[in-house]
């Protein structure tokens, strides 16, 4: 009995030593700490790294593309949970991948893996920051552009990965789609430890509502080697999860303990612009209008104007309406958003 435990030890030592020369020996404190990973990997020195804080003053407004989310809604039956020593993983096992397009994208870009990134507690851990705000979690979707083939190419080219970026915030209330990946974490708490999830697992589900408000900017891998090569995707409304749920990231361990944080420090914007897609379902709105007016109107115009002047009378007449059944106690209010939102879905 006693030999195998010392064969154990012997074998669990041989697997380090192999992972850290490897060149997985970053760690996010003291001598292997983010200041030092530029001695080793030179591309965390350079001048487009991430993560950086996000200045709401400074963001260009623009109206991209809508981004299209394909097999996001999909449920996938093979996914792994994986402790890899610096955070947990998720993969997908069956084909095909999840994949996105459009936005400020150009091509199709496939899903690779999915991570988080935490703080020791609720008032930081997110890695970008807005307005220099911090959250307790950020979790980043990472794809690779289908073009170069598998990531390890991709890492290659400037415009090789993106990563969909979302961060998280306290709710009292537990997340449900959430309950099936803190039950699989309770598994890999050991390092080099994965478990396949118990339940079909479905994007969609762990995202926020709105997925049309994003920041966009281009950036690094926040990990070494640091690539220069990912477009960041930084989507506005955050995901809401309990305490309880985010703590049990926080119980994850390393070779060396607890992962109590992961994140790196913001970095400089440099010359970099960062983009702010505000929604665009005013302009589709407007665009709809002269397809029409092509058809049935010589005069587009005048005939634009009645309509924006019909639409805001009959608005108007619709909140009236409202406001009067409000004090009969009767509410209309569901048939008011679903006019002045028609155009969003
Ligand atoms: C969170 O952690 C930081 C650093 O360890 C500490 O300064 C701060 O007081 C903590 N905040 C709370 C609310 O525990
Ligand atoms: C993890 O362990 C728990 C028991 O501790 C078990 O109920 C669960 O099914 C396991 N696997 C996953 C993927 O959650
Ligand atoms: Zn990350």
């Amino acid at each position: 009995k006693f030999s195998i435990f010392i064969l154990l030890i012997i074998f669990r030592f041989l697997s380090l030593t192999v992972l850290l020369t490897l060149g997985d020996d970053f760690g996010y404190d003291g001598i292997t700490g983010p200041n030092y990973w530029g001695e080793r990997y030179r591309e965390c020195a350079g001048k487009h790294q991430s993560p950086i804080n996000i200045n709401i003053l400074h963001v260009k407004h623009i109206i991209l593309p809508d981004i299209e989310f394909i097999g996001f809604d999909d449920s996938i039956d093979d996914v792994h949970v994986t402790n890899n020593g610096h955070t947990v993983l998720i993969e997908v096992k069956n084909e095909p991948h999840p994949r996105v397009r459009g936005g400020p994208l150009d091509g199709d870009y496939i899903f690779s893996q999915m991570h988080f990134h935490w703080g020791d507690n609720d008032t930081f851990g997110s890695e970008d920051t807005i307005n220099h705000r911090s959250f307790p979690m950020e979790l980043h979707m990472v794809f690779f552009k289908e073009e170069y083939g598998t990531p390890t190419n991709a890492v290659k080219h400037h415009d090789g990965l993106t990563v969909l970026a979302f961060f998280y915030e306290l709710d009292r209330h537990q997340h449900p789609a959430y309950d099936d990946i803190t039950s699989a974490l309770a598994n890999v708490t050991e390092p080099y430890t994965s478990v396949a999830m118990s339940h079909p697992f479905s994007f969609l589900n762990i995202l926020p509502y709105d997925l049309k408000r994003y920041f966009t900017y281009k950036g690094s891998l926040t990990t070494p080697p640091c690539s220069e090569v990912v477009i960041w995707l930084d989507f506005e409304q955050p995901i809401r999860l309990t305490h309880d749920q985010i703590e049990t990231f926080r119980e994850i361990k390393s070779a060396h303990g607890k992962i109590t944080h992961n994140f790196r420090p913001i970095q400089p914007i440099g010359d970099r612009i960062v983009f702010y897609n505000i929604d665009n379902s005013y302009f589709s709105y407007n665009t709809i209008d002269e397809d029409e007016e092509e058809h049935k109107d010589t005069h587009p115009k005048r005939k634009k104007h009645r309509n924006n002047a019909q639409n805001i009378l009959s608005n108007y007449t619709l909140i009236l309406c409202n406001v009067l059944l409000l004090v009969y106690g009767i509410h209309l209010s569901p048939l008011i958003s679903e006019v002045s939102f028609t155009t969003d879905f």
